[in-house]
């Protein structure tokens, strides 16, 4: 499949960085066409400005409804061609009919091994800060199908990395994030081979062809 991918963003965008080098290194065979943000100071914007990717600032409040919210989003993708939605630290959920009209087409990564630590308000530090104060042993990140709710889709890929005695939110984040920049791009690499089969609540990952 030729992903053109449209990235939504909220944060600083180490993750579109990262799906950006791994197509400029063709470990990745995709086209990202559309930077989607809903923070016009967003680090994304400078991620896509410099690698000459259109992006679109799209806050929810200037629209009176969330009809014309989700109306908004759609005339973009379709705008850009886009077949494959990636949220990279978007921290909005997505409308019901973006959903829809991307099924199995639209992934997020996570910062934790879902279903722990995940749903509406468990983002960035705060889970990091969480998993610390379970006392649990590993943690890792999670790529996994949107679906209506947070981060409940069904897993594509999972990392683990340990927990430390010494770790803070800080460097445990730090040792996520340098398996999430891992496991993003491979898991989009999956899709643009055609190797994901969605059966029900598993993921099957065919065999390379
Ligand atoms: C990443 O750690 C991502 O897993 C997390 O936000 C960060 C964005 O960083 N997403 C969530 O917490 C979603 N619930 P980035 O802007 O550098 O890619």
């Amino acid at each position: 499949m030729n992903l053109r991918i449209a990235i939504f963003a909220s944060g600083r965008g180490s993750n579109f960085q990262a799906i950006l080098a791994a197509i400029s290194a063709q470990r990745l065979k995709a086209q990202v066409v559309l930077c989607i943000t809903n923070r016009p100071e967003a680090g994304a914007l400078q991620i896509a400005g410099a690698a000459q990717i259109p992006a679109a600032v799209i806050e929810e409040k200037h629209f009176v409804n969330g009809a014309d919210y989700e109306a908004a989003l759609l005339a973009q993708l379709a705008k850009h061609e886009v077949n494959f939605i990636v949220l990279a630290g978007f921290m909005r959920k997505i409308p019901s009919g973006v959903v829809r009209q991307f099924r199995h087409r639209i992934v997020n990564i996570h910062p934790a091994l879902l279903p722990s630590f995940g749903g509406k308000g468990m983002y960035g530090h705060r889970v990091h800060e969480a998993v610390l104060a379970h006392g649990c042993k590993v943690s890792g990140a999670t790529v996994h199908l949107v679906d209506e709710e947070y981060d409940t889709g069904v897993p594509i890929l999972q990392r683990c990395v340990p927990v430390l005695d010494d770790d803070t939110p800080e460097t445990l984040a730090a040792r996520v994030l340098e398996v999430e920049h891992q496991i993003y791009p491979e898991a989009l690499q999956l899709f643009a081979e055609e190797r994901i089969r969605v059966e029900g609540r598993r993921i099957k990952i065919l065999p390379k062809s």
